[in-house]
């Protein structure tokens, strides 16, 4: 039996190659070992401030460019359409500890982006955001879920739930989750190597993996090589994400032979540029032809999507079924 995987995205602007090599690559790859599972998070993302249009919209565009990276249709499903993810959460809620959900770092960051934006209002859906995400892994009963860093205490609190859960009913029902760590190559802003790749700091910091070629070379040829802030002797922040863009795009033939001209000191930045250009020029001509075709035939794909759901849905209604039983709720086949 495969092990299962589970992730989840929230469906926001659009895809750029910092989310493509830090998560959507890994997801790609999973997917020939793993039984994999992947939402696009609707629910979650109305914690913040947001505008209904736009939020169907945004979830769509998710899937189609999910799709034309290379996540397979029938292991993709969204969130909103398995309502069993919020029942499970409401009844989590009950074996989360206040305390511990107050904890939260993303909590704390997005309600205090929250207070600087949009009149402080913080949604109590904000508060509970890890509860619903608790919810999407456990009914799932999944076995890895990979994420970065800024999840692990989410992933921590998940585990924490699911224990408090068995030990209230008295039986060792949820297997406890774990994090998957994958290296996944932070790609940071080549407009300015100090932050990390985010569409939040303005267009010029994202290269959207749909991009044209024009755009894509007038970035990296603009890419920051060295902010002249770099101790002697070691690789501006520029310079190593150049190098890891290339390795990220798969052209490992360039990116070790600029290595050794680098240690050399016999490396022309722009000889390193032109290898990432055409290394991502590459990458998103293949995309771009493949998010055309999904494009072509949206209706079908949102058809088959709402298919994928409904029979993901199966797995986690059987679930809600189990766990209402074993605590203490009335159940009925309807
Ligand atoms: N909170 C995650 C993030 O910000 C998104 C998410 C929601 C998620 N539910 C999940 C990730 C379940 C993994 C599993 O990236």
């Amino acid at each position: 039996m495969k092990k299962r995987v589970l992730s989840a995205i929230q469906p926001t602007g659009d895809m750029h190659y910092g989310n493509y090599f830090g998560a959507v690559q890994n997801w790609v790859k999973l997917q020939e070992k793993y039984e994999c599972l992947y939402g696009v998070v609707d629910y979650h993302a109305m914690t913040m401030p947001y505008k209904p249009k736009k939020l169907r919209e945004n979830t769509w565009e998710l899937i189609f460019n999910l799709i034309a990276l290379g996540v397979k249709e029938e292991n993709l499903f969204i969130q909103s359409l398995i309502p069993e993810h919020t029942e499970l959460c409401w009844i989590f809620n009950n074996y989360a500890a206040m305390g511990r959900v107050e904890n939260m770092t993303q909590f704390k960051d997005k309600s205090q982006q929250s207070t600087a934006k949009s009149e402080g209002f913080i949604s109590v859906g904000l508060f509970d955001y890890p509860v619903l995400q608790a919810a999407d892994i456990l009914i799932y009963k999944a076995d890895y879920v990979p994420v970065g860093a800024d999840q692990k205490q989410h992933l921590e609190l998940t585990r924490e739930i699911a224990q408090r859960f068995n030990n209230q009913v008295g039986t060792e029902y949820f297997a406890l989750p774990e994090i998957l760590f994958t290296e996944t190559p932070k790609i940071r802003s080549t407009a300015d190597p100090s932050r990390k790749m985010s569409k939040s700091a303005g267009e010029k910091h994202i290269i959207s993996v749909f991009a044209d070629e024009q755009v894509i070379r007038k970035r990296i040829r603009s890419a920051v090589t060295d902010a002249g802030d770099t101790p002697e002797g070691e690789m501006s922040d520029g310079v190593k994400n150049l190098f890891e863009l290339l390795k990220a795009a798969g052209d490992m033939d360039s990116h070790a032979s600029l290595m050794e001209d680098y240690e050399n000191g016999q490396m022309q930045y722009s000889v390193l540029k032109e290898a990432v250009a055409e290394a991502l020029v590459s990458l998103s001509l293949a995309f771009t032809e493949k998010k055309k075709a999904v494009l072509a035939e949206k209706k079908d794909v949102k058809y088959r999507i709402k298919q994928s759901s409904g029979k993901i849905r199966k797995l986690a209604q059987q679930t809600v079924r189990e766990v209402k039983d074993l605590c203490g709720l009335v159940n009925v086949k309807f």
